[in-house]
């Protein structure tokens, strides 16, 4: 993956089948819908919701079964929810604590998403069957995208 992905048709799309829309599960929905149709290579595309405090459990997403629970204690998707940062894992058999959902999996994108008052509402988790598959260059698309849906 060198060139980075162009995201401004589908950004463009979500903002517009998401206007005037606040159901916060809607939302994830639509975006989970649209980004993991948008690309090649996105093989699991999914939201993880803050549902008690330190545990996420599954939201709306496209793919393969996704687990049902993580703390935020363990996972990628708990590291992401704990430090609230991204995180751009490259190799995830390298990452101690991974969970393997899908053994397939070979790198992930999974990034805090937060709420208007700045609370950490969910994760977003992008999953690729390819190695070494997201740049910064993701995290700078979805930065504003995630913050224009779930923070207005
Ligand atoms: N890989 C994630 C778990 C979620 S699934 O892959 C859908 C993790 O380690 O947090």
């Amino acid at each position: 993956m060198t060139q980075p992905r162009n995201y401004h048709d589908v950004s463009q799309r979500i903002l517009a089948i998401c206007e005037g829309e606040d159901d916060v599960i809607t939302l994830m929905a639509t975006m989970a819908c649209e980004l993991y149709h948008e690309f090649d290579g996105f093989d699991w595309v999914g939201f993880y919701r803050v549902t008690a405090p330190e545990m996420l459990k599954i939201g709306p997403y496209q793919g393969g079964h996704g687990c049902l629970s993580i703390p935020f204690s363990r996972g990628v998707c708990g590291a992401a929810a704990r430090t609230k940062e991204t995180q751009l894992v490259a190799d995830v058999n390298a990452f101690d604590g991974h969970i393997a959902c899908s053994s397939s999996t070979l790198s992930e994108l999974v990034m805090p998403v937060f709420d208007k008052d700045d609370r950490l509402i969910a994760v977003l988790d992008i999953d690729s069957d390819k190695a070494d598959f997201f740049t910064q260059s993701d995290v700078d698309a979805l930065t504003p995208l995630l913050t224009n849906i779930f923070a207005r």
